[in-house]
């Protein structure tokens, strides 16, 4: 027999002990649920992200219930825009009867508990499909760019969403929207800001999902380079002193590292999305039959939360919060 002082299988030995061991919880209550909507009277299957739908109004207030019934208390929004609304100035942003601002208000009319996340980027807006208007000669515009987005702000808080989440990665903008939300009377609504958001082939079905890829080019003079990690620590210095209350990761899973130099250096939450690339790996590997998809599932978002993150983006969310409990 070997003669260890150490044993680390003692604390494993048990579900009770290993419990007393547990450094992780996985929870509902951290969990937020993206969903998707538009203007139709049906619920429709998206073909890029199966299992996803794109819900009528009708619909999404229902799922939402449903979500909450197990447990989810949060939900961020993403509208699948009529092409005929999509414009260079993408100003359909910022109308307060917009899809977007009427399934805010459905929401909190039905479900007044659960918080209510919107996206702030134009590209589901702009018939160039970017997240920032585009300049003749092909550029992304940051400052002009940025008045919008505060338009776009200040008509979602004007709907009543909890938190604005800027994905939009122009600089200043968690500044300058701040700034605005607190000009026009709406200083408790929060900004979680999509800090460290690379530019991710994992975003593709996402994108399907919208019809809102762009129509030349890509998206790498704003959203972070893959290699970098030091640059991310920048940007997340730069949003914090603007006023983010919340920093977002994005993808998650690729990008873990990041999660938890993140939450090692700044003392404000970190949230990390689980994109839709990172669920259709899952999704596909379990209708082949390869992998058990709950538990994976769970696996997957419990290290995420292991990595540093309080708050998750995921598209199980609903089936997540099932499995778990409340
Ligand atoms: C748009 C936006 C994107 C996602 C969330 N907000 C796409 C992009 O930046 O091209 C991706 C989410 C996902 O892939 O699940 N500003």
């Amino acid at each position: 027999m070997l003669d260890l002082p150490q044993r680390p299988r003692r604390n494993r030995q048990s579900a009770a002990i290993r419990g007393l061991c547990r450094e992780t919880a996985l929870s509902p209550g951290s969990l937020i649920y993206p969903l998707f909507v538009h203007d139709r009277d049906t619920d429709e299957e998206i073909a890029s992200m199966p299992g996803c739908r794109r819900w009528s109004l009708d619909g999404l207030v229902g799922e939402v219930a449903e979500a909450h019934q197990l447990g989810v208390r949060a939900v961020a929004l993403f509208p699948a825009v009529d092409d005929a609304l999509k414009t260079p100035g993408a100003e359909e942003c910022h109308n307060d009867d917009g899809l977007v601002q009427r399934a805010v208000r459905a929401i909190k009319a039905d479900s007044p508990e659960v918080a209510v996340v919107t996206d702030v980027a134009l590209d589901p807006y702009n018939s160039d499909g970017h997240d920032g208007l585009v300049a003749g000669d092909g550029r992304i515009l940051n400052d002009e760019t940025v008045a919008v987005l505060c338009e776009q702000a200040l008509s979602q808080a004007r709907a009543g969403a909890d938190i604005v989440a800027p994905s939009d990665m122009m600089d200043g903008r968690v500044g300058a929207i701040r700034q605005a939300l607190d000009e026009g009377g709406f200083r408790s609504v929060s900004i979680l800001s999509y800090t460290a958001k690379y530019a991710s082939a994992y975003y593709g079905p996402f994108r399907g999902a919208l019809d809102s890829a762009p129509k030349a080019g890509d998206k790498k003079t704003y959203q972070m380079d893959p290699a970098n990690a030091r640059e991310a620590l920048r940007e997340a210095a730069l949003d914090v002193d603007e006023g983010a209350d919340m920093i977002m990761v994005k993808p998650a899973g690729p990008y873990l590292d990041i999660v938890a130099l993140l939450a090692a250096e700044f003392d404000v939450p970190v949230a990390a999305y689980q994109v839709s690339g990172e669920y259709l790996m899952i999704q596909s590997a379990a209708a082949a039959g390869w992998v058990d998809r709950e538990k994976v599932i769970l696996e997957s978002l419990l290290g995420i939360r292991r990595a540093g993150a309080s708050a998750i983006l995921t598209y199980f969310a609903k089936e997540a919060a099932g499995w778990l409990g409340a």
